[in-house]
């Protein structure tokens, strides 16, 4: 099979919009266990930060202080889940875009089910060009598991956006995955997990399996990320975390999994940043000072 290229923005984007209009008009069949969870904002948060690294990264820093009141822009929002979390804790409102109309409904049923319907807004298309109000317009700015599914052709523009429609004083929130050892990334590939073959033991089902994944090839190193946001942003703060939690997978228990979990996040905290920069598998930053 041959594979789109992961490196050209249009491809990368119609693979984008491939997978994952499947993936949420499947969502929208079952909203019960979202519900649920963004009714219970503040514990699923709490509970999401203490047991998995990435939320962390996610939610972590003065983000939640910063909600309250705040309007804010969220690219990506996919399923419409942290958006309404956001609204359920105390945001004013949230207007979040996507590129496939599937999203697009899911969000907008879910904003419904949980009654916020009018405090948020759904955009529907191409980002760097959708219009989103007036420049430096909201409090925050959130892209959450999106930049690493951004090809570097596009990154700048990504970043530039993010910046353009900040407040002065606002504060953009960008998390990922992150990919700091070469080492570590490669023996993450040669070992399999369900639905993703060894590229070392299994090359040929692995290509296969490639060529259908939607991610771009792209340096979504800490640092390559950090020197992005600095040029688009005056003042950048950085937490990776993960070096430890990154082998949660090797926990083959349900039973032990979850408090292995959070053992592994505690670890984590503990560990310098410095040694994270190297080893950690998840980064969130905080972007100030829009330029
Ligand atoms: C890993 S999901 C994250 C969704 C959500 N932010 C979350 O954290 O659950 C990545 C999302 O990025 C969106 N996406 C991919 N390419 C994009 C682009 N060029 N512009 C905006 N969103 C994009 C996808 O549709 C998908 O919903």
């Amino acid at each position: 099979m041959s594979s789109p290229d992961k490196t050209d923005p249009t491809a990368v984007l119609a693979q984008n919009q491939d997978v994952w209009s499947t993936i949420y008009e499947q969502r929208r069949q079952n909203l019960g266990p979202t519900v649920e969870r963004v009714r219970n904002a503040e514990a699923t948060i709490a509970s999401d930060m203490a047991n998995s690294h990435g939320a962390r990264c996610a939610w972590g820093g003065e983000l939640l202080e910063r909600l309250k009141g705040a309007t804010v822009l969220e690219v990506g929002g996919g399923g419409g889940e942290a958006a309404n979390l956001m609204l359920a804790l105390g945001a004013e409102r949230v207007v979040t875009t996507e590129i496939t109309p599937e999203a697009g409904e899911l969000m907008r049923a879910l904003g419904d089910e949980l009654g916020f319907g009018d405090r948020l807004e759904v955009h529907i298309g191409d980002f760097f060009t959708m219009p989103l109000g007036s420049p430096h317009s909201y409090d925050i700015v959130m892209a959450k598991q999106v930049l690493h599914h951004i090809t570097t052709v596009d990154e700048d523009r990504f970043a530039a956006r993010l910046a353009e429609m900040l407040k002065p004083s606002g504060m953009a929130r960008v998390m990922d995955p992150a990919v700091n050892s070469k080492t570590l990334d490669a023996l993450r590939w040669a070992v399999p997990v369900p639905g993703r073959p060894s590229k070392l033991f299994q090359p040929a089902k692995f290509a296969e399996w490639k060529a259908n994944d939607e991610h771009p090839e792209r340096d979504n190193s800490t640092r390559h990320v950090l020197e992005l946001l600095r040029r688009h942003f005056g003042r950048v703060d950085v937490m990776v975390t993960g070096a430890v939690a990154r082998y949660h997978r090797l926990i083959n228990s349900d039973r032990w999994h979850g408090p292995a979990m959070a053992a592994l996040t505690r670890l984590d905290e503990r560990i310098p940043q410095r040694v994270q920069m190297k080893l950690g598998d998840n980064h969130g930053f905080s972007a100030y000072e829009p330029r």
